[in-house]
């Protein structure tokens, strides 16, 4: 049987600054579903990078005395590294400054012109370096960018234009045929409205930069910034020489991106591929905005939270725990170092850290340290908590399908609550004196069985967790590949296999916090 592949994808940053928590949210989002796919026996492709060619990048190596290549060399590296250092495990780190991607961009700009989408023109309007976007008049506040609150410069230019009016009907039926195709459902709804209300031909090129893609048979024009940024998913896999590579992952299975530029994926870039004569993405995911303690985040307030040097503090996999369990990615959400330290407590340190603890103190009091065996037939009593953990799977994996990373761990923390209270009910202490066994033995291991579960499901979000964990569980191969649904299943832990001493693995963090200050 083939392997069925899943390519996912998040935006490439731009290159003119360094990586911040917003960027990170993204990237451990795309993570958590890339490693999901690949233990369900998925070949995944995931691939992230950089978007160089940015006006801004070049204002910011001209600031630094660099050259723009020189300065985008120094930031790639500081991106791959701020990913290695999270734990990201993509496939490709594609740079738009690449020969491949130009070699992609520039085939994709032959392709529109021989479908007849492209044409020369006169443009002449307010543009935003930031956002790399032309703005009416009426759009600016006093002359500045509504986004940004920069200046925005007139630019008036003999460009090429893509006729982008030409495709509002076919993107229509594209995402009406399948309305998950835009997800959540306010983003669809946007993307839908901005096609409803009409589009217009967009201008492609630039001439009053060096730093870019020139364009074919027309080099002193560069291809437009966005135009050429679309194109990284396809230069990423290979388009269009490695044609064998291309074809296995494309298209995509889904394209993370932020609130703010998922127009630009459910409107240019899939008119940019019907006008090649490529197949559309299957999903495009635009994700909710971070801010810092209720701020935007942006370098002039000075509020950049530097997601290595926290994670370094506090640990990657609680960090990025808390960033996903903790917050609703469809929605926009808000980071600040006390409401990371309040669901660290609750939900690593007492929630999953005692229930390890507490059992595996037990497992070594009343059996030895070895995994006792279960009674055969099943107590009235557990049933439901059985039932629980028999529809954990199909529970986190639903919610997963749709990005909701804390409806998923909700059900997981749901289960190990049910643990710690199944302590309490049972009083296995009790069990012991009075000298039922064959019941003690079976709590235990329920619980321990919980805990494996726990362990299991715990890996796409904090992957360094499950073999620590799966080691003080007795596992003997706890970095093996995991293997979903297998794994999933109820009572596969071995009967008899030593476990270790408790060690916890998320230390309570007592720490009083100034309120009111980012840290
Ligand atoms: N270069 C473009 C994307 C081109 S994709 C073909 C870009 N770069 S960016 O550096 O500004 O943003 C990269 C990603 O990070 C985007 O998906 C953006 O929405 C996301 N985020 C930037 N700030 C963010 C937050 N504060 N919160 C969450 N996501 C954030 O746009």
């Amino acid at each position: 049987m083939t392997q069925p592949t899943f390519y996912i994808t998040t935006a490439i940053t731009y290159a003119n600054s360094r990586p911040h928590i917003g960027h990170a949210y993204e990237e451990i989002a795309t993570d958590v579903i890339a490693r999901w796919k690949r233990v369900n026996g998925y070949d995944v492709y995931f691939a992230t990078g950089s978007d160089e060619h940015s006006a801004n990048v070049e204002a910011r190596a001209k600031e630094l005395g660099k050259s723009p290549r020189e300065f985008c060399d120094e930031m790639a590296a500081i991106f791959q590294a701020t990913w290695a250092a999270l734990n990201i495990s993509f496939d490709r780190f594609i740079r738009t400054s690449e020969e491949v991607h130009h070699h992609a961009s520039q085939e994709m700009i032959r392709r529109a012109f021989a479908a007849g989408d492209i044409y020369k023109g006169h443009y002449e309007g307010w543009y935003c370096n930031s956002c790399n976007n032309y703005y009416q008049e009426s759009d600016l506040k006093d002359g500045n960018c509504p986004q940004h609150g920069t200046k925005a410069v007139r630019l008036s230019e003999e460009n090429y234009f893509f006729k982008l009016s030409r495709f509002a009907q076919p993107l229509l039926e594209w995402i009406g045929k399948r309305p998950e195709v835009i997800l959540p459902e306010t983003r669809r709804n946007e993307v839908v409205n901005v096609i409803k209300g009409g589009l217009k031909d967009i201008s492609v090129s630039r001439t009053t930069s060096t730093w870019g893609i020139p364009f074919p048979d027309d080099p002193k024009h560069l291809i437009y910034v966005w135009f050429d940024a679309l194109i990284n998913y396809i230069s990423a896999i290979g388009f269009p020489d490695d044609k064998a590579h291309f074809m296995k992952y494309w298209p995509a299975q889904v394209h993370v991106v932020g609130k703010d530029i998922t127009r630009f994926h459910c409107i240019i870039w899939p008119a940019m591929l019907m006008s090649a004569g490529l197949p559309l993405p299957e999903r495009v995911y635009g994700h909710g905005f971070l801010s810092l303690k209720g701020e935007k985040i942006s370098k002039t307030r000075g509020n950049v939270l530097d997601p290595v040097e926290f994670s370094k503090q506090y640990g990657v996999d609680a960090f990025r725990y808390v960033l996903l369990a903790g917050n609703n990615f469809a929605a926009d959400s808000d980071f600040s170092e006390e409401g990371f330290v309040e669901l660290y407590n609750s939900d690593l340190a007492n929630d999953m850290g005692n229930l390890l603890n507490r059992t595996l103190t037990m497992v070594e009091k009343y059996c030895q340290g070895k995994v006792p065996p279960p009674a055969a037939e099943t107590s009235a009593d557990d049933v439901p908590m059985l039932e629980e953990a028999r529809a954990l799977f199909d529970k986190f994996n639903a919610a997963l399908e749709l990005f909701d990373f804390s409806g998923a761990y909700a059900a997981v923390w749901s289960l190990i609550d049910r643990g710690n209270k199944y302590i309490e009910s049972t009083a296995p202490w009790t069990l012991f004196k009075q000298g039922q066994t064959e019941r003690l033995n079976t709590v235990l291991y329920n619980l321990l069985e919980i805990l494996r579960l726990a362990a299991m499901f715990v890996y796409p979000i904090m992957p360094a967790t499950t073999p620590r964990m799966l080691a003080q569980l007795g596992d003997s191969a706890p970095d093996r590949v995991l293997q979903f649904p297998m794994e999933a299943r109820w009572g596969l832990l071995p009967v008899g296999q030593t476990t270790a001493k408790a060690a916890p693995l998320f230390p309570r963090i007592e720490k009083e916090l100034a309120p009111g200050k980012v840290k």
